[in-house]
């Protein structure tokens, strides 16, 4: 097992290792008095793993409550944030109960926000699923649910008291999702490690899980700790999400995310290399890579398309984009560019 320390406003653990879900009630009993858990999960997970979850919380004597909602990015929405809250209320969680959030990324933003937000934020523990979520969501505090006019729009910043990885729980992952989880780790590598970059070239993700997700959660552990609330260096992370966003948006979402992220990264390195920031050789690295990964590196839609949709990001502030922009592999800087120059990057970057 591995044990990696996130120091925010507060300090917590994040454990990854085979074979840790059965241990989730010992581990919560560790850094919380037993008490109502309320284990959220979605439709596609509760099957799989939530009567697991609920012997160990059973065992160290958590009284478990299993709130399910129907899987996928649709339901991560006031609606279900709203029916979660009335099942806490209905089930008399206090302040001094806890959410256990089981799933992916979705599951663990709208679990995040039910408890930074029931009587005013109530303690809560996070088991990531995917591959995604065990490298980013489940790590940062960042939790949200999305509004019609875009995602993530209603959130807060919620740190967990325990983040438990259990790499075994993503043999039952969907391939599509796995690949869409490569694309965060692939991410973690161009944006500040390189030698994590190369092994990853070296040896597939699967052949040696928990020491890839735990080098990305040190990763994302240093960005965080610097800058918990996002108004500088976390923006590094980033990376390939600028144009990807604008790729999902402009491509009606039937891109995945990791897809998107993928493609933004080549599109940014292809122009880092284009206009002299970076070396040509990263390129042919980063394509590569991703492809080796299932990954691709060309954008489905048209520059116009994906630049309409990139302005369109919550992500802008005062009229100009924040480029994460590749210096060489493991090496980026942030730049502030005006939303015109942005559309030359796109270009460069081989945008059509
Ligand atoms: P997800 O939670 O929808 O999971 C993807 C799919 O995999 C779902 O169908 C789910 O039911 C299924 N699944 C999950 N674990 C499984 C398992 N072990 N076996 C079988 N099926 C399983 O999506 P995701 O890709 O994990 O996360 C995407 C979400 O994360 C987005 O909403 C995004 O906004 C959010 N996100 C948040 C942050 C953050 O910092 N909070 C960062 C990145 C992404
Ligand atoms: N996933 C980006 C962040 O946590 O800031």
């Amino acid at each position: 097992m591995t044990r990696v320390t996130v120091s925010v406003s507060g300090s917590y653990d994040v454990l990854i290792g085979s074979g840790l879900l059965d241990s989730l009630g010992a581990r919560c009993a560790a850094v919380h008095a037993p008490c109502k858990a309320a284990l959220v999960c979605d439709s596609n997970v509760a099957p799989l793993y939530a009567q697991r979850a609920e012997q160990s919380l059973a065992a160290a004597g958590f009284d478990s409550l299993r709130f399910v909602f129907p899987a996928g990015e649709k339901s991560k929405n006031l609606e279900t944030y709203t029916a979660l809250q009335n099942f806490l209320a209905e089930n008399r969680l206090s302040r001094s109960d806890i959410i256990v959030a089981l799933g992916g990324g979705v599951t663990g933003d709208l679990a995040g926000f039910a408890a930074a937000t029931y009587m005013r934020g109530i303690d809560f523990v996070q088991v990531p699923t995917t591959l995604l979520a065990m490298v980013d969501s489940s790590v940062g505090g960042k939790t949200a649910v999305d509004l019609p006019a875009g995602k993530n729009l209603v959130g807060a910043f919620h740190q967990p008291i325990l983040v438990l990885c259990d790499p075994d729980t993503l043999a039952t992952l969907p391939e599509e999702y796995f690949r869409d989880g490569c694309g965060e780790v692939v991410k973690y590598g161009l944006m500040s490690d390189a030698a994590l970059f190369d092994s990853l070239a070296q040896a597939p993700i699967r052949s040696r899980l928990e020491a890839v997700i735990a080098r990305c959660v040190e990763i994302k552990r240093d960005v965080v700790s610097v800058d918990e609330f996002d108004t500088g260096l976390r923006r590094i992370l980033n990376l390939g999400h600028t144009f990807g966003h604008g790729i999902e948006a402009a491509a009606n979402y039937t891109v995945s995310h990791g897809c998107a992220v993928a493609m933004g990264m080549a599109i940014i390195t292809r122009a880092a290399a284009k206009l002299g920031c970076c070396p040509d050789a990263a390129v042919q690295r980063l394509e590569a890579l991703l492809e080796s990964c299932g990954l691709p590196t060309r954008a489905p839609v048209p520059a116009e398309a994906i630049f309409a949709a990139a302005m369109g990001d919550k992500k802008i502030s005062a009229g100009r984009l924040h480029l994460v922009v590749p210096r060489d592999i493991g090496r980026c800087e942030i730049l502030s560019v005006a939303p015109n120059e942005a559309m030359d990057w796109l270009k460069a970057g081989g945008a059509e």
